[in-house]
């Protein structure tokens, strides 16, 4: 079987519904076989976005590594700001399309992107739940490559768990940018990387 991040096109689909309320909103969303967490939205996900000093967040948004679209929609329906969305799984960008529509939400535009391959402009956020699977080339592109893709100011904004290397990341990334840990839970850290 192929990783989630793949895209692998013998995999049979097997579409599902899922459903969260967060922010005092009801979210709905289509996931599906070789999609990142298909039968739930992802723990880390989740404390991701409840961690978020939202006031802060303002301006154009990208979701790096998207998937089916959790945090971008999310954001986007909250926040009311516009949203880019990329993934290189084919098959997640074609859900998130869908759910981006399921959800309502104006203003989110699903590309395919590696990183940030196919992205010009600069952005006030940058959001993010690594494909730590991929391997830690392709999360220090990703983590570290926000620098070129945020604007003076900006912010990026991750999850990743204390196994995966948390704490290695972070002394990576301080060489780059101001570090706050937002949020530590159940082995996930949930970190606020502002560009200085
Ligand atoms: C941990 S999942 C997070 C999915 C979603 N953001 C969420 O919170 O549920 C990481 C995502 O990154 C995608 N990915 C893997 N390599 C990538 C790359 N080089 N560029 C962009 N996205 C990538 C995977 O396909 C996967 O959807």
């Amino acid at each position: 079987m192929g990783q989630y991040f793949e895209n692998d096109t013998s995999l049979t689909s097997q579409l599902r519904r899922i459903s969260f309320r967060l922010f005092e909103q009801e979210f709905h969303f289509y996931t599906d076989n070789g999609v990142f967490s298909k039968t739930s939205i992802d723990y880390g996900s989740k404390l991701l976005l409840e961690s978020l000093p939202l006031s802060s967040i303002k301006g154009k948004i990208l979701d790096v590594g998207c998937g089916y679209g959790t945090l971008g929609i999310v954001l986007a329906k909250t926040l009311k700001l516009p949203v880019v969305m990329v993934d290189v799984n084919r098959r997640a960008l074609h859900l998130a399309r869908r759910n981006v529509k399921e959800n309502k939400c104006s203003s989110v535009e699903v590309k395919e992107s590696d990183g940030y391959q196919n992205i010009e402009e600069k952005f006030q956020t940058i959001i993010t739940n690594p494909p730590i699977r991929a391997g830690k080339e392709v999360v220090y592109r990703i983590l570290i490559g926000a620098i070129e893709h945020l604007e003076k100011d900006g912010n990026l904004f991750f999850v990743i768990r204390k196994e995966q290397g948390a704490k290695s990341t972070i002394s990576e990334l301080e060489k780059y940018y101001h570090i706050t840990v937002l949020e530590r839970k159940k082995g996930f850290f949930i970190i606020w990387a502002k560009n200085s």
